[in-house]
């Protein structure tokens, strides 16, 4: 069978316009600026406006703007959305097939959705790359877009000062002949045996949400940040490793590592253990906190744009989370 090069041709965001600071997060719970930087290395994060207008879907809709001008390309040529997020606009339909019709697609595309928490991207990413390959499909719009402020306690400080919301989108597609941009390598993985370390089990199939769970806000995301941190530097190094090792090629040969952004400790961790220069990380986690499946190609896109990441480079994305799920791609932009 005749395998095609998958490359990135186009990526965009969609940041909200609202920004919470440490200083207004000292208002609402008992924390620092100093603490939240210290801890975290998070400053400031966006939440999107409850009134509408930014909800995942329509962030999607802007990023997805984007990222078809920078490839010069029209929505009707997308074969597939992908669409990873665990927040998104409502139960049924999914997400990607309200993208679809927000951004015109009269094609009938495939559209899925992907609830692998903050590999969501990747998990995407790496799938679409599967069916490209293969000839399955032609180009593919991948997502991470995540409203994660419906999801957080506001009065539970282990947890509200670390997420924030935001979208980040691929457009993904077959190399021309000849063409040196490809997916070198990918690797996914999970580990249910870790799901406590970070769930929301009130409001699925299970336990449907009571009066009760409301009155005892027990609704909300819950997390062992202290497990969660040791599994993610593990875990992080781990599938860096895999896709190396995957295209016989070595951390000196990747220009630019994107590791997922939940905590500046964690990024620096993993960097230790893996051993790579600091100027090669890309660090944006100051700016907007945890966002979930968006962190990863918030941040593709920044480097790209800000003129860091440049076509020809080797470009190593790694993720973790609630599942737990990870995984990891390498790919030369
Ligand atoms: C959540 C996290 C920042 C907590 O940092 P930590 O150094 O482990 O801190 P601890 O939880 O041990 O808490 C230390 C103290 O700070 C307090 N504290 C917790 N949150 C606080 C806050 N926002 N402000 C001030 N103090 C806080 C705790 O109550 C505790 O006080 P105590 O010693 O009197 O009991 C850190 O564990 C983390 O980032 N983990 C990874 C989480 C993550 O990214 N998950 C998602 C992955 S996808």
């Amino acid at each position: 069978m005749r395998h095609y090069q998958t490359k990135i041709l186009g990526t965009g965001i969609y940041l909200p316009k609202r920004i919470l600071t440490n200083t207004d997060l000292e208002k609402m719970v008992e924390t620092s600026d100093q603490w939240i930087v210290e801890r975290t290395g998070i400053k400031e994060r966006r939440i999107c406006s409850p009134d509408g207008g930014e909800f995942p879907t329509d962030m999607a809709y802007h990023a997805t703007q984007q990222a078809l001008k920078m490839a010069n390309l029209s929505p009707n040529v997308i074969d597939m959305i992908l669409f990873g997020s665990v927040t998104p606009d409502m139960k049924l339909p999914n997400s990607a097939s309200i993208l679809q019709t927000k951004l015109g697609i009269t094609n009938k595309c495939a559209c899925l959705d992907l609830a692998a928490a903050c590999s969501g991207f990747v998990y995407g990413l790496n799938m679409a790359h599967a069916m490209i390959q293969t000839g399955m499909i032609k180009t593919a719009l991948v997502i991470g877009s995540e409203m994660l402020s419906r999801e957080v306690n506001w009065k539970d400080r282990s947890i509200c000062i670390l997420f924030g919301d935001g979208c980040g989108v691929a457009l993904v597609g077959r190399a021309p002949e000849g063409d040196s941009s490809a997916i070198l390598s990918t690797y996914l993985g999970a580990d249910g045996t870790g799901k406590e370390f970070f769930d929301q089990p009130i409001g699925g199939a299970v336990t449907p949400i009571t009066a009760k769970h409301l009155v005892e806000e027990s609704h909300y995301m819950k997390m062992k940040g202290g497990e969660m941190f040791k599994v993610a530097t593990r875990t992080l190094a781990q599938c860096a490793k895999y896709v190396l090792d995957d295209a016989k090629m070595s951390l000196e040969q990747v220009d630019w590592l994107i590791p997922h952004q939940a905590n500046l400790r964690i990024i620096e961790t993993t960097g230790k253990i893996l051993g790579i220069p600091e100027n090669k990380v890309i660090i944006n986690i100051q700016k907007y906190g945890n966002t979930s499946a968006a962190t990863v190609p918030i941040a593709f896109h920044e480097a790209v744009t800000e003129g860091k990441i440049k076509r020809g480079d080797v470009v190593l994305l790694d993720a973790f989370g609630a599942g737990l799920t990870f995984g990891s791609t390498l790919l030369r932009y």
